[in-house]
């Protein structure tokens, strides 16, 4: 992808993630570069409309197959739309949960078939793959607190269980260990200041950002 720089941010519920994009955003804007933020599921009216289906309901509403076939058709959606485009203009795409969410919700806590997910992965994102990918840490009986305390209708993951999140949990670490260029595990506790400076630490080899710490 010529130009543009796609970073995406990962972790379990209650993580603090959506913070952290947005002031990562607003130092990148103050230091004149073009930012697009987005979330999946979601980030196209398209894949925001299959973001109403999955998140919305019962908790067994849709099985980890289901599951992952509708977040690869979000996801598709917001590759054409949103993703590939802003890439190929030269953007920093900063995207509230991608891949590796379907990885370890549907796969290593849902119990998905893994070789299902790199399969979807293969012909799904094609080259549309994040250079770093922040992994917020946190215990889940911390971030399951967080999260719940959100006036937020959007509630079928939060109301798995703590067995659910701790698998969650494990995946994500999994992820980091198996990726170490690709990702990097930020604590996500703490105030928001710290967890931030966190996050600039862990992009410091990134091109162009060692400004984003200044
Ligand atoms: P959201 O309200 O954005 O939660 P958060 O603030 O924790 O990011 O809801 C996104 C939910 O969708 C979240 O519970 C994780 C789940 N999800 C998956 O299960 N698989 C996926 O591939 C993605 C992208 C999200």
């Amino acid at each position: 992808m010529s130009g543009g720089l796609f970073i995406s941010f990962e972790g379990g519920e209650g993580v603090g993630k959506s913070t952290q994009v947005r002031r990562l955003a607003a130092r990148l804007q103050a230091a004149g570069r073009e930012v697009v933020t987005t979330r999946e599921p979601g980030g196209s009216p398209g894949a925001e409309a299959i973001r109403n289906l999955v998140l919305n309901g019962s908790a067994d509403r849709w099985s980890p197959v289901t599951e992952t076939l509708l977040m690869y058709a979000s996801r598709r959606d917001h590759i054409e739309r949103t993703l590939r485009p802003a890439l190929e203009r030269g953007a920093v795409v900063l995207c509230d949960r991608y891949a590796d969410s379907t990885r370890a919700y549907q796969g290593a806590a849902g119990g998905a078939d893994p070789e299902l997910i790199q399969a979807l992965e293969t012909f799904i994102l094609e080259d549309v793959r994040p250079a770093r990918t922040l992994i917020f840490d946190l215990d889940p009986e911390l971030g399951l607190a967080r999260a719940l305390g959100r006036p937020d209708a959007e509630a079928r993951f939060e109301s798995k269980g703590l067995d659910f999140h701790r698998r969650l949990r494990a995946g994500f670490l999994a992820i980091a260990r198996d990726e170490p260029e690709r990702c990097r595990i930020v604590d996500a506790s703490g105030d928001p200041d710290a967890v931030e400076a966190r996050v600039l630490e862990a992009l410091q080899d990134l091109p162009g950002f060692g400004v984003a710490a200044g």
